[in-house]
């Protein structure tokens, strides 16, 4: 199996666009933009979120033992490709972010919002598989997501395609 061609046929797997975030220990905001996600179950309530060990946000991500998983809409591609492009420090432009008083930077903009403690956390190779609790949630009106797909941000919506019984 050659790697080019598996990365090829991820690059035919869609996913919506997150970005996770926590604080530091000097409580200044950390994050990273993420595809990894999914929902893991409802009994108990959780996430599970696959973090490049190297991504300079997940120690404090553990060592806050909490972060916000921001789902990101439509219209927002600007910012998250800024988001992207800058440095660790300067992710978060003030004007785009509030503080939740569970203690996470929030994205004021996303489509929803889902808060969780950090549970269980495995190593797999380059990544760290962390398993969120889920603490509560908000969100908007919007199912308009933003999604990744073939390394570019597409719109989506619900309501394109067929809807199921
Ligand atoms: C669309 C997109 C999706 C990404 N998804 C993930 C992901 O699921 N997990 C991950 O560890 N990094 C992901 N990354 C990379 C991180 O956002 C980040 O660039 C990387 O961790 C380096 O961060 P650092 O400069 O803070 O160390 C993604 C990047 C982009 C642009």
């Amino acid at each position: 199996m050659q790697v080019e061609d598996f990365r090829h046929a991820l690059r035919r797997l869609g996913a919506a666009v997150t970005i996770v975030a926590t604080v530091d220990r000097d409580g200044m905001p950390r994050g990273l933009m993420m595809t990894a996600v999914m929902s893991l179950s409802f009994e108990p309530p959780s996430m599970l979120l696959a973090i490049n060990r190297s991504a300079s946000a997940l120690p404090a991500l553990l060592e806050h033992g909490r972060f916000s998983i921001n789902l990101i809409g439509a219209g927002e591609e600007e910012a998250c490709r800024n988001f992207a492009a800058a440095a660790p420090e300067s992710r978060f432009q003030a004007d785009h972010w509030e503080q939740h008083p569970d203690r996470v930077p929030i994205y004021r903009n996303a489509i929803a919002t889902i808060i969780c403690d950090v549970g269980d956390v495995q190593t797999f190779g380059t990544h760290a598989i962390v398993r969120g609790l889920v603490r509560s949630t908000r969100y908007t009106h919007s199912t308009d997501c933003l999604v990744y797909l073939d390394g570019r941000f597409c719109r989506t919506a619900a309501g394109d395609g067929l809807q199921l019984p």
